[in-house]
């Protein structure tokens, strides 16, 4: 038995899955790698994913304590600060968010004010660090690999890895973004698979590889070392560098990147609006 609830809602678009988690006792809640709708046609967001959590909330009663990243995504906008406005709350980060900050600020040629320190974040985690929601607490792990600021969160024997693995039938995240790295992604899998093997392990996607009907998003470390496609058990360090640096070579770059690094390195807020009042994103040409 846990000491918490978990609930995840899956937005097919950008196939995130979010994850809300409330201590069963007290009713404090946090949730993980929320959405905000966007259309790169006409530069238009919409709430309606986050909506549908905030109506869960608001039905059900958890009193939501931190809104989590597991990393700044780089295929979809964070929906933290609509989510800090309805519900309070406080976001949280890795602290390796502000290497991330840095390496953006130059590819965008962000305004000088833009602070690479973190600061757009009211708290940022570490290796080791405890945080509570009632009766539960929660641990940080630094994952890095996909990117250099990637936390799992440990709850009991649950954990939350965000986009260092999927399910087993689909293997590991990408690790060629900038600050990314196969070899870093490698030693933060070992350390997910070097829990018990009956802990359970909540992606942050779902691609639904082939030969599978339904969106999945829960395995375990057992049938993460038995089944991965990318990383079992067994398989070495050099064995994965090559074989994912090889298949990234592959992959196209995701179609939101660059709307999503430019709102997520400032914790989910647009940049500053020019003097007729409206946002604008930046598109650097030939730069990724
Ligand atoms: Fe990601």
């Amino acid at each position: 038995m846990t000491t918490f609830d978990t609930k995840a809602f899956f937005e097919p678009n950008t196939f995130t899955v979010t994850y809300l988690i409330s201590d069963k006792q007290t009713k404090q809640a946090a949730i993980i790698d929320a959405v905000l709708d966007f259309s790169a046609k006409s530069g238009t967001t919409s709430t309606k994913s986050a909506d549908q959590i905030i109506d869960y909330i608001n039905d059900n009663g958890p009193k939501l304590k931190w809104i989590f990243e597991s990393h700044a995504h780089a295929d979809h906008l964070s929906a933290a600060p609509h989510l800090k406005k309805a519900l309070g709350g406080q976001t949280a980060i890795g602290a390796e968010i502000s290497q991330v900050q840095e390496t953006f600020k130059k590819i965008f040629n962000l305004e000088k004010e833009f602070l690479v320190d973190g600061s757009q974040f009211d708290k940022l985690l570490n290796e080791g660090d405890t945080l509570d929601l009632g009766n539960t607490s929660i641990k940080v792990l630094h994952t890095p690999g996909h990117t250099p600021a990637c936390v799992s969160y440990l709850l009991e024997d649950t954990i939350f890895v965000g986009d260092t693995l999927f399910m087993p039938d689909f293997g590991t995240a990408r690790a060629d973004f900038p600050g990314g790295d196969a070899k870093t992604l490698y030693q933060s899998i070992k350390k997910i698979l070097s829990l018990p093997d009956h802990t359970k392990i909540y992606v942050g996607h779902d691609y639904l590889a082939p030969g599978r009907d339904n969106y999945a998003w829960e395995s375990t470390v057992a049938q993460q070392k038995a089944e991965n496609i990318h990383v079992k058990e067994h398989t070495s360090e050099q064995e994965f560098v090559e074989y994912r640096t090889k298949r990234d070579s592959t992959l196209e770059v995701p179609d939101l990147i660059l709307p999503s690094v430019q709102v997520n390195i400032r914790a989910g807020d647009l940049p500053p609006q020019e003097d007729n009042g409206v946002s604008y994103l930046k598109l650097p040409i030939n730069l990724l």
